[in-house]
């Protein structure tokens, strides 16, 4: 039996077992998907110890390891590589890692068909939001604004620039058109709840609780909930290991559901 896990320091919480576990299930496929919780400090000793398990072909890899694993790695993908972080690495003869956050993002907005010109508002600029802001850009979006609470350099194709205080998203609120959450709490006051329009589309990659404090702020606007990212990530990184595409059908999201409601 093939061997898959999940590395972080919190992915007892993680759904990645129950997503991979489900696809190993309804593809008939020999292999059982764990967690691997590592505290500050383990995670080299953690991870020698599992790839050099014979049983083990692929991991994920998660908060706040992203960044770590690079050093670990045989070869990486050209986005890995451009994002600065690795969330799916293969196990063979060589360690090869990839980014799937990236697409797994754009794959969850993909149905709402938004155009390139439109404004995108980005809250946070930690790991998952610079494979998000990277996406958007690589996708041609030409209208994004970051925030952060510390002030970030975000840099792409060689061009530098800041990200800004969330003081100063005032004026940019009304105007938007999707206003993408990658924080763990809401970091927009009432009154700038208030300023965002209607018709704009809300997004937090929190997938647990469902609805967030920050989409609860939000009665009347469409939303895109974290889970989606999340399961579309996992499809990119199944077929680096298996070479296919899962379908994510009904039961599978009726099992994430009533995971995070
Ligand atoms: P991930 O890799 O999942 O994105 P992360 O790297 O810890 O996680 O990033 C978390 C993001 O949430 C960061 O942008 C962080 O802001 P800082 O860069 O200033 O640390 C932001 N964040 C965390 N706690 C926050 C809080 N209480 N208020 C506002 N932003 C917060």
């Amino acid at each position: 039996m093939k061997e898959f896990f999940v590395i972080g320091n919190k992915t007892s919480k993680s759904l990645s077992p129950l997503i991979f576990n489900h696809w190993f299930k309804k593809y008939k496929i020999d292999a059982k998907y764990k967690f691997v919780e590592v505290k500050k400090g383990g995670f080299e000793k953690a991870l020698n110890k599992k790839i050099k398990n014979k049983k083990v072909y692929g991991f994920n890899v998660t908060v706040p390891y992203k960044k770590k694993i690079n050093k670990y790695l045989d070869i990486k993908n050209n986005h890995a590589e451009n994002i600065g972080a690795v969330n799916c690495v293969s196990v063979g003869k060589k360690l090869k890692g990839t980014n799937t956050d990236w697409v797994g993002y754009l794959n969850s907005i993909k149905k709402e068909k938004i155009r390139k010109n439109k404004k995108i508002l980005i809250l946070g600029y930690g790991g998952a939001s610079q494979a998000i802001f990277y996406g958007l850009v690589l996708k041609g979006y030409k209208k994004i604004i970051v925030f952060n609470r510390s002030k970030k350099l975000i840099k792409l194709k060689g061009a530098a620039k800041y990200t800004k205080p969330y003081a100063l998203a005032d004026k940019h609120l009304s105007g938007a058109d999707l206003i993408i959450n990658t924080t763990p709490t809401n970091p927009l006051n009432k009154k700038q709840t208030r300023l965002v329009n209607k018709k704009a589309l809300i997004s937090d990659i929190v997938y647990t609780p469902k609805e967030t404090n920050f989409l609860q702020s939000f009665s009347n606007n469409k939303k895109v909930y974290g889970f989606t990212m999340l399961v579309e990530q996992a499809i990119p990184c199944f077929r680096q290991w298996f070479g296919f595409n899962p379908k994510v059908d009904r039961e599978l999201l009726n099992k994430i559901n009533n995971k995070i409601t």
